[in-house]
């Protein structure tokens, strides 16, 4: 999703802006622009398409001077067009803005500051902010006065970042991410570290409410009501930046690969912070998890592995979660599942739980993230850098992590701590089938609908097998309990259906096999994914033998696999896929 960075320091702007852009990129977006200030003047550039491309036809970084904004737009008010992309500059060019969120009272403002004389040139909400920063700049002359009196009229998620002519540099933050780099002789202000990690390992992370300006002589930081606050200075993990393709064609086929090593790094837990999250699951009258997307669907088998060690959970989906917030009060726990601890759903859900008096858990990969700072205790699941928008290998690690919270409240021995050789083992004969994979990729890469089948463990892994589907390869995938088949979709089997089940040998497999055999006498074709061999499957993917309870941690990396090769064959990039985000930070 959109993208923020500013830049104040020694250095050519325009080049840092780009660099610290094109780190970003994988958060999502469909336009790009800066804007630098060289000698009191306002200079910007932008256009729709990716940064590398926009950057070539304008030479974005050919724009001079020290100080500067850019922007990744992912529309949201507004189509897709130049005038639309950000930085949007107030009447007089002496402003420019960037901004990631949404200004819910955009309509208002814009026919009061059309009354006031100004003129706007974009259909978005965001260009508001910046004849909002110029009508109180002409009256107070005084950028910190500006920002409070701007900052105080908006309604909705920002975060955004001003240029000033007068060479000052200023961000505002409320329910989006902003950071603050700290460099030798320069500041960046961005919406993700990645944004300038190549640059400084210091960084500032602004609360909700927060306001820096940067200007020659020092960076100060104000709340919305004007009150001169201080903020920490911490050193984040360069690691975070360390992110390459290496030897592979996309980052997607990387990060599916790398599970081989995050699945059981997500099980180095400092033990006393384990326990204590596990506690509070414990003692819990009730226990609500939340997520979306992917992270929702680990949510789905959290449910279900926690019910192993007889603690009952209820799943929330994050933007459903509203509807039903009255169910928590203060005996209630919320978990909470993100990779990017950004999403603005689940960021909802958890403050509508705080609000009800709940205790807030949650699981990350971004301890630095809003949510992280949000909840009352959280685990990381350490997976590293995730670029590849339809997540992977956060989601084996959320569950890996969920097992071995269920093993800790459930007081249970050899649980999967002790299976992580024959799990790193597993994992890597499930990663050989790679090509294996390709090649039934290229066999069903025109089928229209794929089915996905599983029972118990196995229908959260078909739910999260047809998401991967359906972001990496644009084909209609649907995930069901495979029970379910006959009261309804049977409907839709023929000669051209693709039913993909996970089959393993365990204690749904006969109840799955006579389900596979009511579809295969419809004409469908069967793809089989299981550790034991079955004529019955047009197309074997034969997965390790492993305990009944650890499936779901390798069977669904031949959905990924499959995912990712159908992505190819059909033209698309699986890294980022069209219309589709990483960080979603708006509702
Ligand atoms: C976006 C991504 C999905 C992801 C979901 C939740 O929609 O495209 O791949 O599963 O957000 O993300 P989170 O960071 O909260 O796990």
């Amino acid at each position: 999703m959109c993208s923020i960075i500013g830049y104040k320091g020694s250095d050519h702007a325009s080049s840092v802006l780009i660099e610290g852009l094109k780190k970003m990129e994988y958060r999502g977006y469909d336009s790009v622009g800066i804007a630098t200030i060289k000698s009191g003047k306002l200079l910007t550039r932008k256009g729709v398409g990716k940064v590398a491309e926009v950057n070539k036809s304008l030479r974005l970084d050919e724009l001079p001077g020290k100080l500067g904004i850019g922007h990744t737009r992912w529309a949201t008010h507004g189509g897709i067009v130049d005038h639309n992309a950000h930085p949007h500059l107030a009447c007089n060019s002496t402003i420019a803005v960037v901004h990631n969120g949404i200004i819910e009272n955009y309509d208002e403002l814009k026919e009061e500051l059309n009354r006031s004389g100004h003129k706007f040139k974009s259909e978005t909400d965001s260009e508001v902010i910046a004849h909002l920063l110029e009508e109180y700049f002409e009256i107070t002359r005084d950028i910190r006065l500006s920002m409070i009196f701007t900052c105080k009229r908006l309604v909705g998620s920002f975060a955004f970042v001003a240029v000033f002519n007068s060479s000052t540099l200023c961000g505002a933050r409320y329910d989006e991410p902003l950071i603050v780099g700290v460099g030798n002789d320069d500041y960046f202000l961005s919406s993700d570290i990645l944004g300038f990690l190549n640059h400084t390992d210091k960084a500032i992370f602004l609360d909700n409410r927060d306001i820096v300006v940067i200007n020659d002589s020092d960076i100060s930081f104000f709340n919305f009501d004007g009150d001169k606050i201080s903020r920490k200075i911490t050193q984040v993990a360069w690691e975070l930046g360390d992110a390459d393709k290496g030897k592979y064609s996309h980052y997607t086929l990387k990060e599916i690969h790398e599970q081989q090593q995050t699945i059981v790094k997500s099980l180095e837990q400092d033990k006393k912070n384990l326990e204590n999250f596990c506690n509070v699951i414990a003692e819990a009258k009730n226990i609500f998890i939340t997520g979306s997307g992917t992270s929702y669907h680990s949510a789905l088998l959290a449910k279900q592995i926690l019910s192993k060690s007889k603690i009952h959970v209820e799943t929330i989906m994050s933007s459903e979660f509203q509807y039903s917030s009255d169910m928590l009060d203060e005996n209630s726990v919320l978990l909470a599942i993100s990779q990017s601890g950004e999403t603005a759903d689940v960021m909802e859900s958890v403050k509508a739980a705080k609000d009800m008096g709940a205790k807030v858990l949650s699981i990350v990969n971004i301890p630095t993230s809003s949510l992280a700072r949000l909840s009352d205790s959280y685990l990381e699941v350490n997976c590293g850098p995730e670029i590849g928008v339809a997540a992977t290998k956060s989601f084996t690690s959320q569950i890996a992590l969920l097992y071995y919270v269920a093993d800790i409240i459930g007081r249970k021995s050899n649980g999967i701590i002790d299976s992580k050789e024959i799990l790193t083992k597993s994992v890597s004969e499930v990663l050989e089938l790679d090509s294996q994979i390709e090649r039934v990729a290229n066999q069903i890469k025109d089928s229209k609908d794929v089915y996905i089948l599983g029972r118990s463990f196995h229908y959260p892994v078909s739910l999260e097998g047809a998401l991967k589907i359906k972001e990496l390869s644009y084909i209609h995938a649907e995930g069901m309990a495979a029970g379910e088949l006959k009261h309804g979709p049977l409907a839709l089997i023929d000669n051209n259906s693709i039913v993909i089940v996970i089959h393993p040998n365990d204690s749904t497999y006969s109840d799955t096999l006579s389900n596979i055999h009511t579809i295969k006498s419809r004409g469908a074709k069967i793809v089989g994914i299981s550790n034991k061999r079955n004529d019955v499957y047009d197309y074997q993917i034969i997965i390790p033998t492993i305990s009944e309870f650890l499936y779901p941690l390798i069977e669904v990396i031949p959905l990924q696999l499959l995912a990712y090769y159908l992505s190819i064959c059909n033209n698309a990039n699986p890294d980022y896929p069209r219309n589709l985000a990483k960080s979603v930070t708006v509702k």
